[in-house]
């Protein structure tokens, strides 16, 4: 039955541009919504420029414009950039809209009438030339622990401690680098602990498919030690000014108008710009998707990083509000970049521009995304090798080339082809592509894009085979050619319908070449139904990406560092790194580059259970949560180091996730894992429980 949903993706902060990292999600929800809608369901996917805050402000001020001119700059060019990725939001609107205004004050107003809202003072750092206080961020400072000097105000990024602003030694304004004074202030914050309110966010954490459980055990662990939160900003400050007496001259906090911005979107999306069939007034929109009880799922996909506000402060705003609770939040992890965090001073750090001017097809990029991404917190990487090669490999070799040999030869046949009856190809293509069809669909509702792909190229594979095997260019009009050549036409449609939502413009070229077959995904869809085919054009290609054009991406990045003056004179910064690296010596024998350990793919997983495997001294079976949905079999041959199995359990231990499975003793082990030591001094490598189980170990 075909289902309602709002589906959101983070708003990100009009203050920059587009870049890699953003698109994880974004192409990770598009996937997901273009998935929806060819079943059938009735999606709106809403998203917005994040338009408040204080670096905004900031930013404006130094650009000499106001911050809503500033904001509707960033807010058009990255609606664009998104267009330009596929990314198909039904509407990309701003947080500093009157309807966001509406909303916002009456969640406060929510907030404050459940009692929850009240007064603290509270110390902050002041720069008296400024004039303002100064968020942790605008603030620098020797790191009070390791002594690094210019750190910001929260957290020392070289000895990675948490601290006050306060704690700073030699703390500085980062705006004007004058010495900040201490100044109070009052604010309002959020008792989130009062039980009725706390009861509702441990509710919504524990309720069945909001979370993954990995992501869940991390917001418990939040829940445990849940502080109030401080919804109020004092001015100057790009925001909506509190309306309530008691915090006169307060701003309400961006990451409280921020989720709002989803609710204030979609209204404004139903009231002003969805087709005229699709036209809701307010009361509508609400009563359709945001009451309790309404016939429709509201799923939010963020970020790791944003998880706090939006699995424990949203729920309570929404509930305070009296609207119904996400139905389902995904979470993803990071962007890196040949194994490391995109940098600017390395040039990785690659805006959505920058890959559009390398020339390489936004779809591709769509494609590595998708075949990296599952439903665990994963961070996605981005090495560029393998980019290249997962697209030569997957999408030109296999894909497109399958649809133009087959193509090929059907050309040559007269007229329409209709399938010679009674004919075995000793090749089930049937069977092949309705399979693949179905394991994508569950894959793509479950968000595990990577079955999607693996069975789509596994069909492809096969297609390839019974081609190789079969030879029809041999005999092309014989009744077993006819019989393969129809059945690859048809296996080809459904690689179009079960690839679209990665590659939307491919695809579409692939159906209408195919005779403008349908892209619809009803439930049970096979593109067997006895129809004859006939190409009406040549399908799309993809042309091979290349070394060099990859290798654009990053000397191209906007702040990629600069040579040295005295080797700037004699070449350009490419051809430099091209020198060094031609005259840097090769490593000596057994000492592997940076990139051969970043393949193995090490994770943090939590033994759930272990047990001794029978009639084998030396073997344990464990039932290890690797941040995915279910949990790995891993078979080990530590028995002997650990006489109690039990012993393990609740253990954090390092598994190498991408590991092909094996059977030992019958059973399948879907990973390794690192010990040190010899049975039986052997011991498990672990690490400390503050490590969410699925984090990358590297
Ligand atoms: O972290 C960010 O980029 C925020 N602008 C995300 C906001 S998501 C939602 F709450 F609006
Ligand atoms: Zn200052």
């Amino acid at each position: 039955m075909s289902q309602r949903l709002l589906v959101t993706s983070a708003l990100p902060y009009a203050n920059g541009s587009i870049h890699l990292g953003h698109l994880v999600e974004y192409v990770q929800t598009d996937v997901y919504v273009r998935f929806r809608k060819a079943c059938g369901d009735d999606v709106t996917y809403v998203c917005a420029a994040d338009s408040h805050g204080t670096p905004i402000e900031v930013n404006a001020a130094k650009a000499g414009v106001t911050p809503k001119a500033f904001v509707e700059k960033y807010r058009a060019e990255q609606h664009e950039d998104f267009r330009r990725f596929g990314v198909d939001f039904s509407t990309y609107y701003t947080t500093d809209s009157e309807e966001n205004r509406r909303w916002a004050y009456r969640v406060y107003d929510a907030l404050k009438a459940k009692g929850l809202v009240y007064k603290k003072s509270v110390e902050q750092l002041y720069c008296e030339t400024d004039r303002r206080f100064l968020p942790d961020r605008f603030v620098k400072g020797t790191c009070p622990v390791c002594k690094t000097p210019d750190q910001y105000g929260d957290v020392c990024e070289s000895c990675g401690t948490t601290y006050d602003p306060r704690d700073l030694v030699e703390p500085y304004c980062a705006i004007c680098r004058s010495k900040p004074v201490i100044r109070t202030s009052d604010h309002a914050y959020v008792n989130l602990r009062k039980p009725e309110v706390f009861s509702v966010i441990e509710g919504w954490v524990n309720g069945e498919g909001h979370l993954v459980p990995s992501v869940r055990e991390q917001v418990k662990g939040w829940l445990a030690d849940l502080q109030d939160w401080c919804i109020t900003r004092d001015e100057p400050y790009f925001g909506f000014p509190v309306k309530d007496p008691d915090f006169a001259g307060k701003y309400l906090y961006v990451w409280v108008d921020a989720p709002i911005g989803y609710l204030s979107s979609a209204e404004h999306y139903f009231a002003a710009e969805a087709p005229e069939g699709r036209r809701l007034a307010p009361a509508e929109f609400e009563a359709r998707y945001l009451a309790p009880g309404a016939a429709s799922r509201m799923e939010h996909f963020i970020g790791k990083d944003i998880l706090r506000f939006h699995a424990v402060f949203w729920p309570a705003m929404l509930w305070a509000t009296g609207l119904k609770l996400p139905d389902r939040m995904p979470v993803h992890g990071h962007l890196t970049v040949n194994g490391e965090k995109m940098s600017k001073s390395r040039g990785t750090f690659i805006t959505g521009k920058t890959y559009l001017d390398s020339g390489l097809d936004p779809e591709l990029l769509r494609y590595f995304y998708a075949s990296n991404l599952s439903p665990g917190i994963y961070d996605v990487d981005l090495s560029l090798d393998e980019f290249r090669n997962r697209v030569n490999a997957d999408l030109v070799k296999r894909i497109a080339n399958l649809a133009s040999r087959v193509h090929a030869l059907v050309a040559k046949l007269p007229g329409e082809l209709s399938r010679p009856a009674g004919v075995d190809t000793g090749h089930d293509l049937q069977r092949a592509a309705e399979r693949a069809v179905q394991t994508a669909r569950d894959a793509y509702r479950e968000l595990e894009y990577r079955t999607a792909l693996r069975a789509v190229n596994d069909l492809a594979d096969a297609g390839n085979k019974a081609l190789q095997e079969r030879k029809p260019w041999e005999a092309p009009d014989s009744a077993p050619s006819r019989a393969l050549l129809y059945d690859l036409t048809k296996a080809l449609h459904a690689v179009a319908v079960a690839l679209a939502p990665v590659l939307p413009r491919f695809c579409g070229a692939l159906a209408a070449a195919l005779g403008d077959v349908p892209l619809a995904w009803p439930e049970g869809f096979t593109p067997f139904d006895g129809r004859p085919v006939r190409f009406a054009a040549k399908p799309p290609q993809i042309a091979p990406v290349d070394a060099k054009q990859v290798a654009r991406l990053i000397a191209a990045a906007p702040e990629a560092p600069k040579a040295p003056a005295k080797v700037a004179k004699a070449a350009s910064p490419s051809e430099t790194a091209t020198k060094v690296s031609a005259k840097a010596a090769p490593p000596p024998p057994g000492v592997i580059q940076y990139d051969d350990f970043a393949r193995v793919e090490l994770r943090v997983g939590l033994v759930k259970a272990a047990e001794k495997v029978e009639k084998a001294d030396k073997l344990l079976k464990l039932a290890v949560d690797v941040g995915e949905p279910e949990a790995r079999t891993i078979v080990a041959g530590i028995a002997q180091a650990y006489p109690d199995p039990q012993a393990l359990v609740g253990r954090r231990i390092v598994v190498v996730a991408n590991l092909a499975p094996r059977a030992l003793r019958g059973i399948t082990s879907q990973g390794m894992l690192l010990a040190a030591g010899e049975p039986p001094n052997l011991s498990v490598v672990t690490v400390a429980d503050s490590i969410a189980p699925g984090t990358r170990v590297k």
